[in-house]
């Protein structure tokens, strides 16, 4: 059985999706404060904070787990610079809860969602796994803190671990059971569909100046579902006795902000009206992986990575939630 803790998230429930189409038992943890219980689409779940360490102990206890996916982290960049308690309680103290959990109930398989923004401002692009890690806000340090708590855990107790670096998650359930779903939504592809859905009335492109071809900031879009394709990767890898390691996990391919405004122009056939706005802080230029060290230690290969196909498949859900209560 494997626990993802965490599964009524965004990433988490496509995760939950793609181990039960694989024929795999899944128990969600999550405490709902962002995620959605409809959003589960199967397996066990279980409503617990991961400050609730008891809580999180006894579940551990419960039952046997192969392997912990972890996806429950805050995420939103700007607020971890105004709140970084939040974010070192969150994503690291929360955790640690976690991972004590797992060492005192010989649980011994971790794969755990890490991001871009451990690299801080890229000296070299494509990023690399060996690029210095030098994260310029909380959301990036407290995700490679518990890098770091891993690599130490791993020598002193066995805890075997994979680290999934992520570039920009997007996308939908290609089927459209579930999607992205934040709330605030601070992410480019989900804000530009609210606005062809007629739920916003304009986007703001975040700084035109940036040293690149149009000026806007040039990102790697990777689709949800190939994200936890090397997910299920990562656990066979762990559950076959292989060895700890860490990946960037992205499609190698940049777009620009202004590309994308034009992908989900072409997509949905709404204009899009853009508001041109000052840079937003602490965004770098350019962020693109080099993802050829999970394509070949994992055979890992993206299935959807042309952007009409994630914008379509993200248009597709904001179609459908357009309209849906904001219940949890
Ligand atoms: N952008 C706009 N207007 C908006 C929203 C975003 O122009 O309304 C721009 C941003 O400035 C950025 C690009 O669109 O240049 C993508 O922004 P997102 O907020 O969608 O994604 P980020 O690249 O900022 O963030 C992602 C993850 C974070 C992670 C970060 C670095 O969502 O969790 O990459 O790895 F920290």
């Amino acid at each position: 059985m494997i626990l993802v803790v965490g599964g009524a998230g965004y990433i988490g429930s496509h995760m939950v999706k793609l181990l039960l189409a694989q024929g795999r038992e899944v128990c969600t943890l999550d405490n709902l404060s962002t995620g959605f219980r409809d959003a589960v689409l199967g397996g066990e779940f279980h409503q617990i904070d991961l400050a609730d360490a008891p809580a999180v102990d006894a579940l551990m206890a419960s039952r046997r787990f192969d392997a912990v996916m972890h996806f429950a982290s805050s995420i939103v960049v700007g607020e971890s610079v105004k709140d970084p308690a939040k974010y070192y309680r969150n994503n690291v103290a929360n955790t640690l809860n976690l991972l004590e959990a797992m060492v005192r109930h010989k649980v011994g398989r971790f794969i755990f969602s890490s991001t871009a923004a451990i690299f801080g401002e890229p000296q070299r692009v494509p990023i690399d796994e060996d690029h210095p890690k030098q994260p310029v806000n909380p959301y990036g340090a407290s995700k490679w803190m518990i890098e770091r708590v891993l690599a130490d855990f791993g020598h002193a107790y066995g805890l075997k671990s994979v680290c999934l670096r992520y570039f920009n998650a997007c996308g939908a359930d290609p089927e459209g059971r579930i999607g992205e779903r934040h709330d605030p939504e601070t992410h480019l592809i989900p804000l530009l569909l609210q606005v062809a859905s007629g739920r916003r009335p304009n986007i703001s492109v975040f700084g035109r100046d940036y040293p690149t071809p149009d000026g806007t900031c040039i990102r790697d879009y990777i689709h949800i579902e190939d994200l936890c394709t090397a997910h299920l990767l990562a656990v066979d890898h762990l559950v076959a006795g292989g060895d700890s390691r860490a990946f960037n996990l992205g499609n190698g391919t940049g777009f620009s902000v202004q590309e994308v405004l034009e992908t989900v122009r072409r997509v949905t056939g709404h204009p899009i009206p853009v508001v041109d706005s000052p840079r937003r802080e602490g965004d770098p230029a350019r962020l693109v992986a080099d993802s050829t060290r999970v394509r070949q230690q994992f055979g890992w290969t993206p299935r959807y990575a042309d952007l009409d196909l994630i914008v379509r498949h993200a248009w597709a859900w904001e179609q459908k939630c357009a309209g849906m209560p904001a219940h949890r």
